[in-house]
């Protein structure tokens, strides 16, 4: 009989518990939720939960909660949310110093026990905690991507659906960059049913939609006092789901660069195709001289909390 798939989820808080969720309503297999030994009942919890809704929904998929890492042993996913999210009035880079020493934990235990695994970070701040990953692992970059730009173009797609009065189903976006206030809303290749959104939507709307998306994880954190897990969620099954059924998706990632786009040694969110392999492609698209310029100004900040990480 064909095993199913098995993904290990590093961290059962908000997002590990909603990962936990989809995955298994997606039937995308069995399912291990990790946290640490503190909270081991919370993922056991939190998994005995999931497990009583597939009963009741009707899908097949087993749920575990742990704190033991060999249980994660062969996973052929892992997804990776331990940490502790923004509070408010916290940046993402204040999370640096605490997030840092939790994931290069992580990252050495996901490579003594899944060693073939796709990796998908998405613990803040995502772009040095996935760099931090792949230099831990030592894992090809195909196989280490960080969750962000999944993320940042639902949410200007959300907003362009709600300004145009138009389904969010005919809302093509791409936001590229880092996933900070730098990150980087492409108008040229944001577009509704084909058509580019400059053409629909007034110049003062379409910037104050950029304004929102840059701050769209903050206003969330404001109103709730902690960060999304929904759509982070969302994203991030998306990515493994394109992987495991290998779908060959474009997804904005966060993906190492090694010269595409000009950059290099740096994880940046830019479009990929998710497939099989992981990581098959990074699809180069012509920027504008602005889009450049705003993709350069990430990349340096990026580049600056690389550099603060490797001195911690
Ligand atoms: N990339 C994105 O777009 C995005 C979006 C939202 C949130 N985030 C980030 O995702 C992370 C998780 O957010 P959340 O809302 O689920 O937080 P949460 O606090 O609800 O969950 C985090 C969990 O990680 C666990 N944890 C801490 N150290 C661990 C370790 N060493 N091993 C295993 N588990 C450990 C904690 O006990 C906790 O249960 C945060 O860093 C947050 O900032 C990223």
């Amino acid at each position: 009989m064909p095993k199913r798939k098995k993904i290990a989820l590093i961290g059962a808080g908000n997002i590990g518990g909603e990962l936990a969720m989809l995955a298994a309503r997606r039937e995308l297999g069995d399912v291990v939720l990790l946290d640490i030994p503190d909270k081991e009942g919370v993922a056991k919890g939190k998994a005995l939960d999931i497990m009583q809704t597939c009963a009741l929904d009707g899908y097949d998929a087993n749920v575990l909660g742990t704190s033991k890492y060999e249980d994660i042993r062969g996973a052929d996913v892992v997804i990776v949310t331990a940490g502790v999210p923004r509070k408010p009035g916290m940046s993402r880079d204040d999370l640096l110093s605490i997030n840092l020493k939790i994931i290069r934990g992580v990252a050495e235990q996901v490579k003594g026990n899944a060693p073939n695994a796709l990796v998908i970070v998405i613990s803040n701040p995502l772009d040095a905690m996935v760099y931090e990953m792949k230099k831990v692992t030592g894992f090809p970059r195909a196989r280490v991507l960080g969750m962000a730009g999944a993320l940042d173009s639902a949410r200007f797609q959300c907003f362009l659906a709600e300004a145009a009065g138009v389904s969010v189903k005919d809302v093509n976006a791409l936001v590229l960059g880092g996933h900070g206030d730098t990150m980087v809303p492409c108008l040229s290749y944001t577009t509704i049913k084909g058509v580019p959104v400059a053409k629909l939507l007034p110049k003062d709307k379409l910037e104050a939609m950029v304004k929102r998306t840059r701050g769209g994880g903050g206003e969330i954190v404001q109103l709730m006092g902690t960060s999304a897990y929904y759509a982070p969620a969302s994203g991030a099954i998306a990515m493994a789901e394109s992987y495991l059924k290998a779908q060959r998706r474009m997804i904005a990632c966060a993906a190492y660069l090694e010269g595409e786009y000009g950059y290099k040694d740096l994880y940046i969110g830019v479009p990929i195709l998710f497939g099989a392999e992981g990581m098959e492609k990074v699809v180069e698209v012509d920027l504008s001289a602005e889009e450049k310029s705003m993709l350069e100004a990430s990349a340096a900040a990026v580049r600056e909390l690389i550099e603060a990480a490797s001195k911690l």
